[in-house]
């Protein structure tokens, strides 16, 4: 609810309770926005569950509500729709309290919140000697802008990388390389990863073919584990090595993230295991320590297990993200820990999630909760591939979308006879190529599959990164051009909301705290999204209607203001989306 239905509410509340008795005082009132402007703002459906309780007609509860209600500082009088609605509508002078309230306000009315907590965020999370893949990309760009606007709120956002930085995979490359290019394994630097990943391609085709490498592998795992040094060294530098090409990702998509690897669990797995036993779920299945999911079954119909640790001795993808979750319930604090991954791994969430909690592992004040996403696809639909089939490399794909913005934009200078410096030109190609592929990526329900198109993204229209950079754009051009200064309008710019255009931005614009409520709690992105296109369309129809410099006081400076209020609000909607903006384009 907004600080409008929460008042709203309370004035329907005391009107309830003077109708009918004080036990009516904490009734809801179902107030809801209204379905079409042309009734009003808001609407309260309260009177028909009402009537069938109290035993009186809909329009004469409503009616009775009506004579009660004192709400003549908010709304005009209140009218009684169809069957018994009551139909309030905002008055101007409300509203453009509320709006001059939001301009002389550096948050834009957002409060910070009164139950900060500690939050984690565990997104990104490549695998070293792998290529980062669009799914990471995807959970980078979601799980930043998920920590944004959680840090916004003022809670304490830990924003963790759970690097694949242990496991089997590194027996086989370290004995690989041991034979073919034992320098990459004492040297710093010796391989790039592009020949990390050839590398791991090949050992995997060795150790699936040779037993014998098979058995050196498996033994060179047990040294990693052990400590042995000569192989810890090794993998150091291998993970020194990946780390070093996603740091250039996270640089060009400025991304801050902590890296915690999957080795820094290591020593809190066996805990793991003498907890579950203690607590009885633990089962010895065919030589591995499992434990049964409940209401999972496998295709023959039996209970499917969880593999906790392996006939072999070996611990699982699961094991460690259960010494993970405790770790940071226990150590971390945390009180809501999410998991930022593709929609593939809901399975693997849900029976973790099961098991600590069957093992009592998750307090009841703990939230857990898996963010899953969908795929990238090809504008063919099928698999993101380049054209010779192959895996894209995200260096490439963010190289591409700033050449593909920087084209774009010399031939937009050219048709408009405009001559700009080197340095604008590549700020601008990278600000816009990089933010369309974070908006195009954010601005899609998550839950569902999206098509990668560079020509879509790029685009000056639709609900795409360009519109929105253009629309702030324009905001400063208004500026520029009347030689104003935003920051100095001060608080006697007083907003007066004259014209259809104006009332229709100011509503939205105070819709601005509802909605990154909403992306609080529900985690979808794309709603702010959608507020931003939605604004900056609303922007631009104002723009059209109302002259703004050209308009005598006071409606000069209240439209200027009104433009602020705007630009402020794009600015701090896309800076939670992990989106710059620029001054001119
Ligand atoms: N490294 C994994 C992958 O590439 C993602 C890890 C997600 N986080 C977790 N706690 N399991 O698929």
């Amino acid at each position: 609810m907004n600080p409008t239905q929460v008042l709203l509410q309370d004035k329907f509340q005391q009107a309830l309770a003077a109708a009918f008795g004080n036990e009516y005082g904490t009734v809801d009132p179902i107030l809801v926005a209204a379905s079409n402007p042309k009734f009003g703002d808001y609407q309260s459906n309260v009177s028909l569950p009402l009537a069938k309780k109290i035993g009186q007609q809909p329009r004469a509860i409503a009616a009775a509500i009506v004579e009660k209600l004192d709400v003549s500082d908010i709304c005009e009088s209140p009218e009684i729709a169809g069957p018994g609605f009551i139909n309030l509508r905002l008055k101007t002078t409300y509203l453009e309290g509320q709006i001059n309230a939001m301009q002389g306000d550096t948050r834009l009315g957002i409060p910070l919140t009164d139950t900060a907590q500690r939050e984690i965020v565990d997104f990104s999370s490549p695998n070293i000697a792998k290529e980062m893949h669009v799914g990471h990309l995807r959970s980078t760009i979601i799980g930043d802008c998920i920590a944004r606007i959680l840090e916004f709120r003022g809670h304490d956002v830990l924003r963790l990388n759970h690097v694949g930085d242990w496991g089997t995979q590194f027996g086989m490359l370290i004995t690989y390389l041991r034979e073919v290019y034992p320098e990459a394994l004492t040297t710093a630097n010796a391989l790039d990863i592009g020949d990390l990943v050839s590398f791991y391609k090949k050992a995997k085709q060795r150790f699936d073919g040779d037993t014998a490498f098979q058995e050196t592998a498996r033994q060179e795992v047990v040294r990693l584990q052990a400590g042995a040094e000569d192989t810890i060294h090794a993998w150091k530098l291998l993970c020194e090595q990946s780390r070093h090409e996603f740091q250039v990702i996270y640089d060009l998509l400025d991304i801050k993230v902590t890296e915690r690897g999957e080795s820094f669990y290591n020593p809190f797995l066996p805990a793991v295991i003498a907890d579950l036993e203690v607590s009885g779920l633990l089962e010895e299945n065919q030589g591995a320590k499992v434990v049964f999911l409940e209401g999972f079954t496998n295709r023959e119909g039996e209970p499917l297990p969880v593999i906790i640790q392996k006939s072999d001795g070996g611990y699982n993808y699961a094991t460690t993200d259960f010494a993970a979750l405790r770790y940071r319930i226990q150590s971390d604090k945390a009180k809501r820990i999410i998991y930022v991954t593709d929609s593939g791994q809901a399975n693997h969430f849900a029976g973790v999630f099961q098991v600590a909690r069957r093992a009592g592992w998750i307090p009841e004040d703990v939230e857990i909760v898996h963010v899953p996403f969908g795929l990238v696809l090809g504008e063919d639909g099928k698999k993101f591939k380049t054209r010779s089939g192959d895996t894209v490399r995200l260096r490439d794909l963010l190289d591409e979308a700033v050449s593909r913005a920087r084209a774009d934009l010399e031939t937009r200078l050219q048709e408009e006879g405009r001559e700009e410096n080197l340095e604008f030109v590549t700020n601008v190609a990278e600000v816009v190529g990089i933010s369309a592929v974070k908006y195009a990526d954010l601005s899609q329900n998550r839950t569902s599959d999206y098509k990668f198109s560079f020509d879509k993204m790029l685009s000056l229209k639709g609900n795409t990164a360009p519109y929105m950079l253009y629309a702030y754009v324009r905001t400063q051009g208004i500026a520029r051009s009347g030689n104003i200064d935003f920051t100095q309008l001060g608080a006697d710019a007083k907003i007066i909301l004259q014209e259809e255009a104006e009332y229709t931005l100011a509503k939205h614009l105070l819709q601005l705290g509802e909605v990154i409520g909403a992306v609080e709690v529900e985690l979808l992105p794309h709603r702010l999204c959608d507020y931003l296109y939605q604004l900056s369309d609303k922007f631009n129809k104002f723009y059209e209607n109302c002259p703004v410099l050209k308009s005598s006081e006071p409606m000069r400076t209240s439209r200027l203001a009104l433009c602020d209020v705007t630009a402020r609000t794009l600015k701090l909607g896309l800076s939670l989306l992990g989106i710059g903006v620029l001054e001119r384009m």
